[in-house]
């Protein structure tokens, strides 16, 4: 079964980018951690990074024309983009929404998701373990 991993902005620069709060895994190794676990699921793990919003929404488009599980880290417009949101919702196989970081912990505007009430599952602050686990439940739980 193909599943989607789809990192909205800054995520790229992960490893780098505040290493106190997201940790010093790379995208590159956070890629490779996804294809990995998911190839040892029996899952074929496709990971995309972006920092421009419409270049998501064509991915989501994608993942609900072609009916493919996400797992959907959307960084920043998790807590403002109703576009982002609406893609997201035009999804019929199982959303998984994860952050690295607890952002419950954090400032109050990370506190609110527009993904969460649409997501099988929110992980949470688990750091990039979040990916794998998601993709655990993905292999168990998404039919093909
Ligand atoms: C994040 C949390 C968001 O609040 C933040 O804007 C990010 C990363 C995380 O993975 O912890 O860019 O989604």
């Amino acid at each position: 079964m193909k599943v989607l991993v789809l990192n909205g902005p800054n995520l790229g620069r992960l490893g780098t980018r505040e290493p106190e709060i997201y940790g010093s895994t790379t995208h590159a190794d956070l890629a490779r951690l996804c294809v990995e676990t998911g190839a040892d699921l029996g899952l074929d793990v496709e990971v995309r990074q972006t920092d421009h919003e419409g270049e998501m929404l064509g991915w989501l488009h994608e993942a609900a024309e072609n009916k493919i599980p996400v797992v959907l880290n959307a960084a920043a417009w998790t807590h403002y983009s109703i576009a982002v949101r609406d893609a997201a919702a035009q999804l019929t196989a199982p959303l998984i929404e994860v952050h690295i970081s607890n952002v419950h912990k954090r400032e109050d505007f990370r506190h609110h998701s527009y993904l969460s009430a649409l997501a099988a599952g929110v992980i949470v602050g688990l750091g990039v373990d979040g990916y794998a686990l998601a993709l655990r439940w993905l292999a168990d739980n998404a039919k093909p």
